[in-house]
C-alpha cells in the first residue's frame, strides 16, 4: 500500500533516505531482508513520514530487525520500570533532549558494554524547529581510509570502554533532574579497536567517546593522542551523514559500524527521540 520500496543513497560514503514503507511489526519477510541489506550496505537509513508508531509500534518494528534489549544497560531497575511505565514499553528510551551531556560527542551506543548493540532504532516524538540534527559517520569506511601502516597498528590495539559519563537521563518528567548522574552502574570493558564485523566481514574502527585509553599503554597522553588520531579519520566530514529530523522520522543504524552525536545547538527548546537498541555481540578482533 506504501508503493515501491526505495533506497536512495544520501551522502557518498553513508546514509540511504527510504520510501515506499509503512514501518511495522507485520512487515513482509521481504521488505525485512531487503531493510536489514540497506542497513548492512548503506550503515544508516532514514524513513520520513511514520507519524503512525507509537514506542510499542515502534519495538514491534525493532523486533523484526533484532531482539530490543532493555532500555539502557546502566538504568537501576527501579528507573528502568518508571521510564518504561510512562512509554508504556521497557525498551524504548528517551533521549536527546537539551539535558543530555554526551550524546553531543561522537560515541557507539553503549560500547563500554562487553556485546554493545547492533543496532539502533531512533524515533523522532518532538523535535526544535531548526537545530537538533544528528551526525552519523561510517566506521568501515575510516578504517579503509588509513594508511596501511596505520591500519597494521590499529589491528593490534585494545581500547578501554567505560560508561562513567554516559548522557541519558532516565526520567524525562522531571526537568528538575535532568542534569542527574545518571549512570549509577559503571561498566567497563576492553574491545579491539579494529572489530570486524559479523556479518559482512568488514573491519571498522571500534572508539568512541566511551573510549578512555588504549591497552598497554600508561602514559595517558600517548593514549589520547592515538584515540585522537584515529577519531579524526572517523569524524571527516565524507565519513558522515546529518540529517535533521521531523517528527516522524526513523532513523536505524548499524551500530558495529558507526558512531554518531547530536548537534546541541537548539538551547533548551525540547527535543525527544525514542530509541530501541538490538542485542549485539562480541565485538571480534582482526585475529579472531
Ligand atoms: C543517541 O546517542 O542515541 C541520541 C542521538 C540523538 O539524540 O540524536
Amino acid at each position: 500500500a506504501a508503493g515501491p520500496l526505495r533506497v536512495t543513497p544520501v551522502a557518498g560514503r553513508i546514509g540511504a533516505v527510504v520510501t515506499g514503507v509503512r514501518l511495522s511489526g507485520d512487515l513482509p519477510d521481504g521488505v525485512v531482508v531487503r531493510i536489514w541489506d540497506a542497513v548492512l550496505r548503506h550503515k544508516v537509513l532514514f524513513f520520513r513520514d511514520q507519524h503512525h508508531l507509537d514506542p510499542a509500534g515502534q519495538v514491534e518494528f525493532a523486533r523484526r530487525l533484532g531482539e530490543p534489549t532493555a532500555a539502557h544497560p546502566a538504568l537501576p531497575p527501579s528507573d528502568e520500570r518508571r521510564h518504561g511505565r510512562e512509554h508504556g514499553c521497557e525498551h524504548v528510551l528517551d533521549v536527546g533532549d537539551a539535558g543530555s551531556r554526551r550524546a553531543d560527542e561522537w560515541h557507539t551506543d553503549a560500547s563500554y558494554t562487553d556485546r554493545p548493540p547492533k543496532a539502533g532504532v531512533l524515533r523522532a516524538v518532538r523535535v526544535p524547529p531548526h537545530g537538533g540534527d544528528t551526525v552519523w559517520a561510517n566506521t568501515a569506511a575510516a578504517y579503509d581510509g588509513l594508511p596501511v601502516e596505520l591500519r597494521e597498528v590499529a589491528d593490534r590495539l585494545w581500547a578501554l570502554h567505560t560508561n562513567r559519563y554516559d548522557y541519558v537521563r532516565p526520567h524525562p518528567a522531571g526537568a528538575g533532574r535532568r542534569r542527574a548522574p545518571v549512570a549509577p552502574v559503571t561498566f567497563e570493558t576492553e574491545h579491539p579497536v579494529v572489530r570486524v564485523h559479523p556479518e559482512t566481514g568488514e573491519r571498522a574502527l571500534l572508539l568512541g567517546g566511551f573510549a578512555r585509553s588504549v591497552v598497554g599503554l600508561s602514559d595517558r597522553a600517548d593514549a589520547k593522542a592515538l584515540i585522537r588520531l584515529f577519531q579524526e579519520h572517523v569524524t571527516r566530514l565524507e565519513n558522515t551523514v546529518r540529517w535533521h529530523w521531523a517528527p516522524g522520522d526513523v532513523a536505524v543504524w548499524d551500530n558495529r559500524a558507526t558512531q554518531h552525536r547530536v548537534v546541541h545547538d537548539f538551547g533548551d527548546r525540547p527535543r525527544s527521540l525514542h530509541r530501541v537498541a538490538l542485542a549485539g555481540e562480541v565485538p571480534r578482533a582482526v585475529d579472531g
